[in-house]
């Protein structure tokens, strides 16, 4: 009779220690998915300063024709996907007109800011959505340039987003971009190190640090496709370092 009600007992507190676990588990997610959009929007912030002192030279350089396609169409319509907090609007021409695609809506009020602050660019919309499929919001042919940066590492369907951007560009029309990317050179201590630090990049940032972004613009079908591989900026840690940036034209 002593063992069975010492076995109740134990049972009992197994039962207790997983209703336990489950629900610290389901509150620890919980908080998880609250934090984390609301922490990126605020690290973003930080990023586009500290990015635009490491790379704005880079995005000048990319960003130049922009002015050209703007006398050629008499306006120029941009489309910026994940336009985070408006790190680039800086870099746009004078009365450029701005669609910002940003799914993390807590990065709205600081996007909102950016364009008070860029009082040289006038934000047209800012959608919400994923550039994979923005056909209910964005026509066909219907912008003069899509511009990303530090974005396509955290796309899921690469390939889905370069058929979006495609889709929308006018004919001519030009998608500007800089991008962290996986290191050209398999093996290299940096590669190994970008492995590394996969599994956490992609849980603190949704960013795939290794990733062969450049397949993915070469493989699109554009026109044309003009990138520099290379260091981005030795500001950035050693993994987010190997770059590509250029355009590619429709
Ligand atoms: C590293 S941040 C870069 C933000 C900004 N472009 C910059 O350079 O400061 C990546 C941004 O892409 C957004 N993003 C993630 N997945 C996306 C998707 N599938 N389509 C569009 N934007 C996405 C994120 O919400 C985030 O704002």
């Amino acid at each position: 009779m002593a063992l069975e009600k010492t076995d109740g007992a134990s049972y009992q507190k197994i039962l207790i220690y997983v209703i336990l676990t489950v629900i610290f588990i389901r509150l620890f997610v919980s908080l998880y998915q609250w934090l984390k959009p609301r922490a990126m929007a605020w690290f973003l912030t930080k990023f586009a300063h500290s990015s635009n002192e490491a790379v704005g030279q880079i995005k000048s350089n990319v960003f130049a024709s922009m002015k050209q396609i703007q006398k050629e169409n008499g306006e120029l319509v941009v489309l910026e996907i994940g336009a985070g907090t408006g790190a680039n609007f800086n870099f746009f021409p004078e009365s450029s007109k701005v669609l910002a695609l940003e799914p993390n809506i807590h990065c709205v009020k600081y996007l909102q800011e950016s364009a008070s602050a860029t009082s040289h660019v006038q934000l047209l919309n800012i959608i919400d959505g994923s550039i994979e499929d923005i056909s209910a919001e964005v026509k066909d042919g219907s912008v003069d340039a899509v511009v990303g940066t530090y974005v396509l590492c955290s796309v899921n369907n690469t390939e889905a987003a370069m058929n979006e951007i495609k889709r929308v560009l006018k004919p001519n029309g030009k998608y500007y971009f800089v991008e962290h990317v996986r290191d050209e050179y398999y093996n290299s201590w940096t590669h190994i190190g970008q492995r590394l630090m996969h599994p956490i990049m992609k849980v603190l940032a949704d960013c795939d640090c290794a990733k062969s972004t450049w397949t993915f613009i070469d493989r699109a079908g554009f026109k044309a496709v003009d990138y520099r591989q290379g260091e981005g900026s030795e500001k950035f840690p050693f993994f987010l370092r190997p770059h590509i940036y250029g355009c590619a034209t429709k």
